[in-house]
């Protein structure tokens, strides 16, 4: 009981002290068929910020079975706000050898703020089953 207790405590803190949530911070929702149109979604990719606690967005459109941008380049050391949604189904989004593993799901935006500070290429999967092409979902991320 005592156990179940913690781990309860556990993911509350991780869920709204730590912000790990689908809808995490910020703008929290989108109309899926709005995606394209939207001001942060129709532009995907890696962008340089002022003025915010982070140095870039990371902005990751999802779908089946591709993450737009297919491969990002990221300066070593940078203190990047990972941004994405989805315009289908519940994706995964997991940079392996990374903390970064959170869910992309239709109609939230999930975010994660992470800093890049080993060099090395990381593949991004897809580890939330959505269908035929689920096993070859992925992107590259190179941090130089
Ligand atoms: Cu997308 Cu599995």
């Amino acid at each position: 009981m005592a156990s179940l207790v913690l781990f309860l405590v556990i993911i509350l803190v991780q869920a709204i002290h730590l912000g790990h949530e689908p809808a995490a911070s910020g703008r929290d929702f989108i109309d899926p068929e709005l995606v394209d149109k939207d001001e942060v979604f129709s532009k995907p990719g890696l962008h340089k910020v002022e003025g915010k606690d982070w140095d870039y967005e990371l902005v990751f459109v999802v779908s089946a079975f591709n993450y737009n941008p297919g491969q990002v380049e990221i300066p070593k050391g940078a203190k990047v706000k990972i941004i994405a949604t989805s315009k289908d189904v519940n994706h995964g989004f997991e940079i392996a050898h990374t903390n970064v593993n959170f869910m992309v799901v239709p109609g939230h935006i999930s975010t994660f703020t992470k800093t890049f500070d080993k060099k090395g290429e990381f593949l991004l999967l897809c580890n939330e089953y959505c269908g035929m092409g689920h096993a070859d979902m992925k992107s590259n991320i190179k941090v130089v």
